[in-house]
């Protein structure tokens, strides 16, 4: 099980490093907004908003009348009011907050994929959408930070990507893409600096004596170099659906 007080606890220790290392979530918050075929809606509720990297894109790109946002970390309304400031902000873990409105457009980026359960999150989501509402999500995919999850046993072990896909035949599937982005870096220790600037090593403590850095530092730069650099997989995945086949 993903352990909600850790997440919440590193997610929050991020908030101030995570606009400037979160360079792959950035592209996947403007890519996800592209691929919406409507600019209008009613209203629009963001989950694991965050800073508001895809709150930003929401606010340029989208017209809309009501917007709700939501993160289990209650500091991220700070960020949104600045972007959105007639947002009601929905602070808690979105497999377990009551969701008492109906939208158009229920959003998120690089967040669902922490969940537990995410096809009964989307199913409780599905349920909270008007008659002609919509889905719009960037989870990741099995290659997602392969160079590393294994070694520190980051995976979300409730989680599979094929499952979800499995899952979501039921429904009208808008849109479905996995796109892969190697992201460089100098040296595997920046690797580590940047898991922990964006909060990605959410989900497990990493225990790092100094031989452990070192040892990793060698295996990877022995299995992932990439002419002088060294290279992190990402595996984002954009669904877009709507509830009725
Ligand atoms: C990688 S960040 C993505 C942030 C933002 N969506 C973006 O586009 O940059 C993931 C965010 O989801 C939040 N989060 C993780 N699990 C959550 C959950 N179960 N319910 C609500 N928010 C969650 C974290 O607190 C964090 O702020």
């Amino acid at each position: 099980m993903i352990d909600k007080s850790l997440v919440k606890k590193r997610f929050k220790k991020s908030l101030k490093s995570y606009d400037e290392n979160a360079t792959i979530q950035k592209e996947t918050a403007k890519k996800l907004i592209s691929l919406l075929q409507n600019n209008e809606y009613n209203s629009i509720f963001e989950i694991g908003c965050a800073t508001g990297i895809l709150t930003k894109e929401i606010q340029k790109s989208l017209n809309f009348k009501c917007f709700d946002a939501n993160d289990l970390v209650k500091e991220a309304k700070q960020y949104i009011d600045e972007i959105i400031p007639y947002n009601d902000f929905l602070s808690g873990d979105i497999e377990e907050i009551f969701l008492n409105k109906k939208y158009d457009l229920i959003i998120s980026n690089a967040c669902l994929q922490w969940c537990n359960d995410i096809e009964r999150t989307t199913e409780k989501l599905v349920n909270s959408l008007t008659d002609n509402g919509i889905i719009a999500m960037t989870i990741f995919g099995d290659k997602n930070l392969e160079e590393i999850t294994k070694e520190f046993g980051l995976e979300n072990k409730n989680y599979s990507i094929t499952k979800f896909k499995e899952f979501i035949r039921k429904y009208n599937i808008l849109h479905y893409e996995e796109e892969i982005i190697t992201q460089e870096f100098n040296s595997p220790f920046e690797i580590l600096k940047h898991l922990k600037l964006t909060g990605v090593n959410a989900v497990k403590e990493m225990k790092l004596t100094k031989s452990k850095i070192e040892s990793f530092e060698e295996n990877y730069r022995k299995l992932h170099t990439k002419k002088d650099k060294v290279i992190l997989t990402y595996n984002p995945v954009y669904i877009i659906l709507s509830p009725n086949k």
